[in-house]
């Protein structure tokens, strides 16, 4: 990779110079750097730097007894020389730091982004394009939320402390000039200039909300507090993802957004339920009182890519057990109902009551109606597995029938769902396979190491 000093192009392009570079030479270098992350900037940076000390060692006669390898070699070298022979020198070590800094330049944005294919993003310009906030934005539906608004042309924060989301949920955006991950907790207030939030974080399934449930509260009610007063600060309109737990074990059916809810305030699931009824009310609270625009989507059941492999939902357990051949397990006798939407419409769902003008809550969920049963089969049937199905004892608190209302999300946000249950599982059964061959490649890995 060496070449001599007179040949070439310099440092991220800019002509390569016969004299050592100047102060706004080095700074330009800065500049010029595209996009890229924060470790890769370091590095030049670290790396510029050097050689600063370099030619103010050389220069002014400095002593830099720590310097690393080659520099010390060289500065012993140049020591023992003088005159035109020291800058004949110097320049051919700040000739080879330029060509090794290229060098790395082009390793590193060929695994950091530059080279990266992103999905194509719709041309928007200032006026129609949004600065969002996705809180949750790693997480299952969250991560589905920032691929539709990023590919729609906004400018995306995704929020998330990591308890249940993955990075590498949204790292196909990294690197993208319209998109953010943000590592942060909501229960801390965060300042950011945004037009909409949408506000998802919240640990989802019975095993994670359950495993600290003082954080589940916190989350709820803190974190729904925080992202209300950022809204009210910037007049941004807030989303809560709420959920049809707030019905608890319902006694009205199919649940209308009327139905007040039959929840158990003390049982193992009120962290949630609770938390998520607080958090509606804070929602209504903010807009009376602050005049805050808000939306309050009430989601129902939904299901698809990126799912947890272990997070205790039937719809993962089912096809897992399915495609592994192990029994399919169903809690009490499987009589009770529940109704599955594909997490896309779902994601259709909250843009379209995010950019309506409606403030009361929205069901959001696909009415087709299963007994837990019926679903076993479904599934059993489509990954044509054969796997048996085992009923164990009942959950404490489990709803016995869950089917949404959609007349109000029909009349106001226009929304239905498109994608039919069994489509859905296809799609999601592709997703678990590949996940489950994958991590049997990693344990493989892992053995052989
Ligand atoms: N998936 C469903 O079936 C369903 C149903 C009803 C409601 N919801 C709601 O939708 C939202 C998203 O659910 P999901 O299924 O994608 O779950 P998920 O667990 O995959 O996503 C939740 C995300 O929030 C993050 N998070 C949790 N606590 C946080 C905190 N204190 N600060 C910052 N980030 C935090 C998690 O790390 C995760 O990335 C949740 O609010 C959930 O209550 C989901």
């Amino acid at each position: 990779m060496r070449r001599s000093s007179e040949s070439g192009s310099g440092l991220l392009g800019s002509p390569r110079r016969k004299s050592s570079p100047s102060r706004g030479h080095i700074s330009e270098m800065l500049h010029a750097l595209p996009h890229t992350s924060a470790g890769f900037r370091c590095l030049v940076i670290f790396l510029v730097c050097i050689i600063l000390v370099y030619i103010a060692s050389t220069s002014f006669g400095f002593s830099t007894k720590n310097s690393m390898g080659s520099m010390a070699r060289s500065k012993v070298q140049d020591n023992e020389e003088s005159g035109p022979d020291a800058m004949y020198h110097m320049r051919q070590r700040i000739s080879t730091l330029e060509d090794e800094l290229e060098s790395l330049k082009h390793s590193l944005l060929a695994t950091a982004g530059e080279t990266k294919n992103f999905d194509d993003v719709k041309y928007r310009n200032e006026e129609t394009r949004k600065r969002i906030l996705v809180t949750g934005g790693a997480g299952f539906v969250g991560s589905h939320l920032v691929d539709k608004l990023m590919r729609d042309g906004h400018e995306v924060i995704a929020l998330d402390n990591y308890f249940t989301g993955r990075r590498k949920n949204v790292e196909h955006w990294i690197g993208h000039p319209n998109f953010e991950l943000v590592h942060h907790d909501v229960v801390m207030p965060y300042f950011v200039e945004v037009d909409q939030i949408y506000h998802l974080a919240s640990p989802a399934s019975p095993p994670h909300y359950m495993y600290n449930p003082v954080k589940t509260i916190k989350t709820n009610t803190l974190g729904t507090i925080n992202m209300l007063g950022l809204a009210k600060r910037v007049k941004a309109t807030v989303l809560l993802a709420s959920t049809s737990e707030i019905y608890g074990d319902p006694e009205v059916h199919p649940q209308p957004e009327t139905y007040w809810g039959h929840v158990n305030t003390i049982g193992p699931r009120s962290c949630y339920d609770e938390g998520k009824r607080v958090a509606e009310s804070l929602m209504v609270a903010y807009n009376k009182q602050e005049k805050v625009n808000i939306r309050i989507a009430r989601i129902f059941n939904t299901f698809g890519s990126r799912m947890h492999m272990n997070d205790g939902r039937v719809v993962s357990n089912f096809i897992i057990q399915a495609i592994q051949g192990k029994p399919i397990t169903i809690y009490g006798n499987g009589e009770q109902t529940r109704s599955f939407q594909y997490v896309d419409d779902l994601v259709d769902g909250l843009i379209a009551l995010m950019n309506s003008n409606y403030s009361m809550p929205v069901n959001l969920g696909n009415p087709e109606e299963y007994t837990i049963k019926q679903f076993a089969e479904v599934i059993r049937d489509l990954v044509e597995s054969k796997s048996e199905i085992v009923m164990k004892d009942a959950v404490e608190d489990d709803p016995k029938q869950r089917k949404p209302n959609i007349t109000v999300a029909a009349q106001k946000i226009g929304w239905k769902p498109k994608i039919s249950m069994r489509d859905g599982l296809m799609k999601t059964i592709d997703y678990f396979r590949d996940e489950i061959q994958k991590n049997k490649k990693r344990s493989i890995r892992d053995d052989e190491i």
